[in-house]
C-alpha cells in the first residue's frame, strides 16, 4: 500500500452529502441543490474565496444533524446544534460548523451588519434551503418560479436580508440557473465548477471524515451507537496482531468506519424491529453494503477502502451479499472486517435479543469458519487474544459513548435511551 495518498475534498463531500440526501427520500438531492443555490448566490455577491468555500461545505452538510427517518416533528434549533457538534470535530470543517449552527436564524435575530462572514453565509444557506424546500419534485421547474419569487418578496427583511434576496433575484433570472439546479447532472456540475475542485486531503483528514460519518450512521438507532466503533477497533487489533503495517492498519480502521454507511437508507423500523425480519425486510437490509460501495466508489481514489468497507457481508463460499464474492476476491482486510462485524454484532444487545457471551459467540463463529463462510484464522486470532482485544474495543466504545452522552443524547431521543 502506497503512502502519500490523496483524495479530492469536493468529491468526498459531494458523495457523503448525497448519502444523507438518499436517506431523506422525499426531498431528493436536497443538500446538493442547496449547495448549488448557495454557491451561485455567494459568487454573485462577490464574497471572498474562503467564505465561498465555507458556504459550499456548510450547505453540503447542513442537514447532517437531522434525525433521519424520525416521525417526530422537526426541531430546527436542535438539528442545527447537532449538525455543529458533528462537523466541528473535523478540524478541516470547523468554520463551516458555525454556519450550520446558524443557518436557520431569521434576519431579524441577527445583530449588526449583513456583511460579517458568518451572518451573510448563514443567510445565504437559509435562503438556498428555503428555495429548494419550496420546489415540488413533480412539477416542471419554470412553472414554479413566479411563486418562489413571490414568497421571497413576502419574507424579505424579517426572515431574509434584502441584499441576499436581491442577489437571488439576479441569479435566478436566467432559465439556465433553474435547469442546472434540477439537472440529474448536478453532482458533476458541482464537482467541476465548485470551489473545492483542487482541494486534496490526506489520510488523516479522510480518517476524521470517517469518524464524522460513523456517528451520523450509528446514532440513527439506539442499538447501534457504538457498533462501528467496535468493528473498527476490533479490525485494527486483528490487523495489528496479524502483522499488517501501520499504514494498512490505519486504512483498515477507516474502511471499517465507513462499512455501514449504506445503512443510512435502511428504515429504523427495520433496524430496530423486535423479532425476526421478514424476507421482504431482509431484502431491504441487503442493499446497505451496495450503497456503501456506491457512495465510496464515486469519491475516486479509494479502491482499497471501498472493497474492505463494502464486502463485510460477503462470505468465502460465495453465499454472502450483495456481490456474492468468493474467497479469491476477499483479501485480508475484507476478511478481517467481516469477522469483526460478526463478532461485534453478537456482543451487542439487539431489539430482538440480549448480548451473547464469549463461549456462545465462539461456537457460532467456529461453525461459520468450518462452513467456509469466514476465515478461521482470524476467528482463532480473535479468540486467542480475546481479553486484550475486548479491552481495546471497550476503551474505544466508551469514548464514543461519552461523546454521545455528553453532547448528542440531550438533543436526540430524550425519552428512549437505555
Ligand atoms: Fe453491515
Ligand atoms: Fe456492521
Amino acid at each position: 500500500m502506497k503512502e502519500g495518498f490523496t483524495v479530492n475534498l469536493g468529491n468526498l463531500l459531494l458523495s457523503l452529502s448525497e448519502s444523507v440526501d438518499m436517506a431523506n427520500q422525499n426531498s431528493s438531492q436536497h443538500q446538493l441543490r442547496t449547495a448549488f443555490i448557495a454557491l451561485e448566490l455567494a459568487k454573485c455577491l462577490n464574497l471572498d474565496e474562503i467564505t465561498i468555500e465555507n458556504i459550499f461545505i456548510a450547505s453540503l452538510l447542513h442537514d447532517i444533524g437531522k434525525k433521519i427517518d424520525s416521525e417526530e416533528s422537526i426541531d430546527y434549533e436542535l438539528q442545527c446544534k447537532r449538525g455543529e457538534l458533528f462537523v466541528q470535530r473535523v478540524p478541516l470543517l470547523k468554520s463551516a460548523a458555525k454556519i450550520i449552527r446558524y443557518h436557520f436564524l431569521d434576519w431579524k435575530d441577527w445583530k449588526g451588519s449583513i456583511d460579517k462572514p458568518l451572518t451573510i453565509s448563514s443567510q445565504i444557506i437559509l435562503l438556498a434551503n428555503f428555495v429548494d424546500m419550496m420546489i415540488s419534485r413533480d412539477r416542471y421547474i419554470l412553472h414554479q418560479v413566479d411563486n418562489i419569487w413571490k414568497e421571497l418578496v413576502r419574507l424579505e427583511d424579517g426572515f431574509l436580508n434584502s441584499k441576499v434576496v436581491g442577489g437571488f433575484k439576479e441569479i435566478s433570472t436566467k432559465e439556465e440557473f433553474w435547469f442546472d439546479l434540477t439537472s440529474d447532472r448536478l453532482y458533476s456540475i458541482l464537482l467541476h465548477d465548485g470551489p473545492l475542485k483542487k482541494k486534496e486531503i490526506n489520510l488523516d483528514e479522510l480518517a476524521s471524515m470517517g469518524e464524522l460519518f460513523k456517528g451520523v450512521v450509528d446514532f440513527k438507532s439506539k442499538y447501534t451507537i457504538t457498533h462501528t466503533t467496535g468493528v473498527s477497533a476490533c479490525s485494527e487489533m486483528l490487523g495489528n496482531l496479524f502483522g499488517l503495517t501501520e499504514l494498512e492498519v490505519k486504512v483498515l480502521g477507516i474502511a471499517a468506519n465507513f462499512h455501514d454507511l449504506g445503512k443510512l437508507i435502511v428504515p429504523n423500523s427495520i433496524l430496530e424491529k423486535k423479532g425476526e425480519l421478514t424476507r421482504e425486510e431482509f431484502e431491504i437490509v441487503k442493499s446497505h453494503p451496495y450503497y456503501t460501495h456506491q457512495v465510496l466508489s464515486s469519491i475516486g481514489g479509494l479502491q482499497q477502502i471501498v472493497q474492505w468497507a463494502s464486502y463485510h457481508h460477503e462470505r468465502l463460499d460465495g453465499s454472502g451479499y450483495p456481490f456474492h464474492c468468493v474467497a479469491k476476491d476477499l483479501d485480508t482486510g475484507a476478511r478481517i472486517i467481516a469477522v469483526s462485524d460478526i463478532f461485534i454484532s453478537r456482543m451487542e444487545r439487539k431489539s430482538y435479543r440480549n448480548e451473547m457471551g464469549r463461549d456462545e459467540i465462539y461456537e457460532i463463529m467456529k461453525k461459520m469458519g468450518r462452513n467456509n463462510f469466514i476465515d478461521m484464522k482470524f476467528v482463532d486470532l480473535l479468540f486467542d487474544n480475546f481479553q486484550i482485544i475486548v479491552n481495546y474495543i471497550h476503551i474505544k466504545q466508551e469514548k464514543t459513548m461519552d461523546f454521545y452522552r455528553n453532547y448528542i443524547e440531550h438533543t436526540w431521543r430524550e425519552d428512549d435511551i437505555y
